[in-house]
């Protein structure tokens, strides 16, 4: 049976629009993650999933320990209902959290959160100002781990942390030691212009081999500038961790000796931005199913809904992938609509209103911001439900 029957066969008796998760493809997706990671353990990037029930299923697994997570109220929800060693890898300009961490024995014994700038620890000081008996607030470091090349005028990777050289990074640990009510546990760096861009990307073979030439010279770069950052801080302070890497990353960021985990999230669904990658593959697990509601014309089909664009730079990249049947494609005059989507193709013939098409998100976790809940598959069967953070009534951003 082939993945298009088996999941309409699992899923006969739903109406879409649903979101379903394939537990044997994502099982695979996280051994070889796993593999490939080679002994470092990887730290489980939440915002690719945004399911508390699947975020234990994935931690409950060998070779995975601590949560990634994208907000302070994020991190705070999730350590009260029992998940441990949460790290907010972006800052936070939350008061009302960051007074909730301070005076919370537990979440501030479980949460570091992340600083690239004394003006993040003077808003912590102010924010935590008026708690009586409050706990040390731990803290990371962000490294910006981008690429610069010819003096300045290339520069790519995302824009994070203006702290690039160990002795910047030196004098903002300093200066952290200097505080109290703060410890500095980690560093973070994260290359996103590696772990993020597909090497293996159809289309322009010229802009392929540009690809590759940066990130083999990023890579290059990193690996010297980590280590001398991470040598100039453990001066300072005593890291527990250096965090560096996703899952485009994995197998090279795990190789650096100054690297103690690997932050990986999106390679559990295996989106469809993640195809495109010569050092691994992976099997789609996160899918969601729209129904065919007219038939406008012979060789088109309308669905419903199906506009989940995904985040960053805009362009038919961030569209879901028309999956199962294959061969569809949408009409370029409409895109991915709003409440309604043509496909076209030859495989549009076949379907029926009441039929069903298959898509892939781009992204990862944004997909869970559209569903409640994610039916979980095994084999032929549907076996559990796992509510997303949206079905908890949860919206981070
Ligand atoms: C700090 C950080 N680490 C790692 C990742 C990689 O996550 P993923 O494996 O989901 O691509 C990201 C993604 O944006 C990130 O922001």
């Amino acid at each position: 049976m082939d993945d298009r029957q088996r999941y309409d066969r699992a899923t006969a008796h739903l109406d879409p629009p649903f979101a379903v998760l394939d537990l044997a493809a994502m099982r695979s997706n996280a051994e070889s993650m796993v593999r490939r990671a080679g002994g470092k353990p990887i730290r489980v990037a939440s915002k690719s999933i945004r399911s508390r029930p699947i975020l234990e299923r994935i931690l409950a697994m060998d070779g995975f320990a601590g949560v990634m997570a994208f907000t302070l109220p994020e991190a705070l929800w999730l350590v009260s209902t029992g998940l441990r060693d949460v790290l907010v890898a972006y800052p936070t300009a939350d008061r009302a959290a960051l007074a909730e961490l301070a005076s919370d024995g537990r979440a501030a014994r479980e949460i570091t959160i992340m600083v690239d700038h004394p003006d993040h620890l003077d808003l912590v000081e102010s924010a935590v100002a008026g708690v009586r008996d409050r706990h040390e607030i731990r803290v990371c470091l962000d490294i910006d781990a981008g690429f610069v090349a010819f003096g300045g005028r290339l520069r790519i990777g995302a824009r994070r942390s203006a702290v690039r050289e160990a002795d910047q990074a030196a004098d903002l640990a300093a200066d952290i030691a200097k505080r109290t009510g703060f410890r500095l546990v980690g560093l973070m760096a994260y290359e996103s212009q590696i772990a993020g861009v597909g090497d293996a990307a159809p289309g322009s073979p010229a802009r392929t081999r540009a690809i590759r030439w940066m990130q083999a010279r990023s890579r290059r770069e990193l690996v010297s500038r980590r280590g001398r950052i991470v040598h100039a801080v453990r001066q300072v302070a005593d890291l527990e961790f250096v965090n560096g890497g996703g899952t485009g990353s994995i197998e090279k960021t795990a190789r650096e000796k100054a690297v103690t985990e690997i932050a990986a999230g999106s390679g559990f669904f295996h989106p469809r931005l993640f195809d495109f990658y010569r050092g691994f593959t992976g099997r789609p697990a996160a899918l969601f199913a729209l129904p065919v509601v007219r038939r406008p014309a012979a060789g088109v089909v309308t669905v419903l809904g199906g506009g989940y664009h995904a985040s960053g730079a805009p362009g038919p990249d961030r569209l879901p992938q028309p999956y199962l049947p294959c061969g569809l494609r949408y009409d370029p005059d409409e895109g991915a609509g709003e409440v309604q989507t043509p496909l076209l193709g030859q495989a549009a013939e076949d379907l029926r209103v009441g039929d069903r098409v298959w898509f892939r998100h781009a992204k990862a976790g944004e997909l869970s911001e559209r569903f409640a809940r994610l039916y979980l598959v095994d084999g032929e069967k549907i076996v559990e439900e796992a509510p997303t953070y949206r079905g908890e009534g949860r919206t981070f951003l």
